[in-house]
């Protein structure tokens, strides 16, 4: 009906969907973002809906980390858009402050808000697309992970025919992927087109800490089918002040990885940089939404993965407005990843502080190591 009175219009309007996420405080140390906040955002998000800024919208939690998915026609990047979740994540911040919530505003890293919620501390990753007939999406978000947490599985997903069988056996995947590969040190991006370059990258995706992948096009027509929240933290406050706790919007099936292509890396767990102190290698544990929470040693690092169908702008949605939304990890199939990453996490946490458990120096949040050495410097002798 939509489509049809768009055309009448003569306007041809594309669906922009927008996961902008903060960490703005949480219940006992950085565990859960708690009711009152969620409810903030839902009742923000409500509001936004009514006066049609937003065609709609789904809040949930990674974790400490507040997530909110809309759905828009406002493009990406847009400064309504991005004022709103400011604003939300603002008053969020508020509430968590008067009831002494645990790291309240952690990720409002600036206070002169111009319009754009990038290089601000939030987290954002927006796709905007032509609907296809159907348009499978799924949101993953995970907490104590960086921004490299999505490289390997991406590498999988849209460049490992071992992973996807359409690689190989579906016509629209067999010209493969464009990679937009992002250089966190030095701000810089490159495209790497698979299969011809996979070596390329997975030299560069290896190296999860500096190099992340940003956004991903099908070969055969362009068709962007992948983006992250690739923001460093530390690059923006110019110091080390927390992991990124990265989201990613992922499209599915029809010339795409099917949703069990895409689930399927997340069979076994893997390592992220993060967990406590975001000084460690923790396995990643996907999860449902209700154990979307960090415990052991602040984590084991979660994921969550939400799926749901793009309809005319909207998240396709019940007879009350209600979205429809599949909880992916909610599934006995994961108890596997979820098993290995306690064992995983119990055999690694025996080597306390010492490397590989424990991150390279330069990619830790915490650490006392100047001052040891400045303590020791007249103590060093030649050898
Ligand atoms: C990691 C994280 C936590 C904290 C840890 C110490 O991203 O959020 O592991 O780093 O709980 O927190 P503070 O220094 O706030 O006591
Ligand atoms: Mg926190
Ligand atoms: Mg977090």
């Amino acid at each position: 009906m939509r489509v049809i009175q768009l055309q009448y219009e003569g306007r041809h309007v594309k669906t922009t969907i927008s996961v902008i996420k903060c960490d703005v405080g949480s219940l006992v140390g950085h565990h859960i973002v708690p009711e009152p906040l969620l409810e903030i955002a839902q009742n923000q998000l409500a509001k936004a809906k009514e006066a049609k800024l937003i065609n709609s919208f789904y809040v949930f939690n990674a974790g400490d980390d507040l997530e909110l998915l809309m759905t828009h026609e406002k493009g990406e990047g847009n400064s309504e858009i991005h004022t709103l979740a400011w604003n939300t994540f603002q008053e969020a911040a508020e509430k968590a402050k008067a009831l002494k919530l645990y790291g309240a505003g952690q990720d409002l890293l600036k206070n002169a808000f111009s319009g754009n919620i990038r290089g601000m501390g939030p987290g954002v990753a927006e796709m905007e697309i032509d609907e296809r007939r159907s348009d499978p999406i799924i949101v993953f978000a995970a907490d104590k992970a960086s921004a490299g947490s999505f490289n390997y599985p991406l590498y999988r997903i849209f460049a490992d025919p071992m992973n996807s069988a359409g690689l190989v056996i579906d016509t629209s995947m067999f010209h493969g992927f464009k990679f937009e590969v992002l250089d966190s040190k030095k701000n810089e991006r490159v495209i790497l087109k698979s299969p011809e370059e996979l070596h390329e990258l997975v030299g560069l995706l290896g190296s999860s800490t500096r190099y992340t992948v940003s956004r991903i096009w099908q070969a055969k027509d362009h068709l962007l089918c992948a983006v992250t929240s690739t923001t460093k933290l530390s690059l923006i406050a110019g110091k080390y002040v927390g992991k990124d706790d990265p989201v990613a919007i992922i499209r599915a099936q029809h010339g795409l990885p099917a949703v069990g292509e895409i689930l399927v890396p997340f069979l076994h767990t893997y390592f992220v940089e993060g967990w406590m102190r975001g000084s460690h290698w923790g396995p990643l544990m996907p999860v449902a939404l209700k154990d979307s929470k960090c415990t052991v040693f602040d984590g084991p690092p979660r994921m969550v993965a939400l799926g749901f169908q793009v309809c005319d702008g909207h998240i396709a949605n019940l007879k009350d407005g209600k979205p429809m939304v599949a909880d992916l990890f909610d599934d006995p199939a994961f108890e596997l990843a979820r098993r290995e990453a306690t064992e995983t996490a119990a055999m690694i946490r025996r080597m306390g502080e010492f490397q590989p458990a424990r991150l390279s120096q330069e990619a830790m949040e915490y650490t006392t190591l100047p001052q040891i050495l400045e303590k020791l410097k007249d103590r060093f002798k030649p050898s």
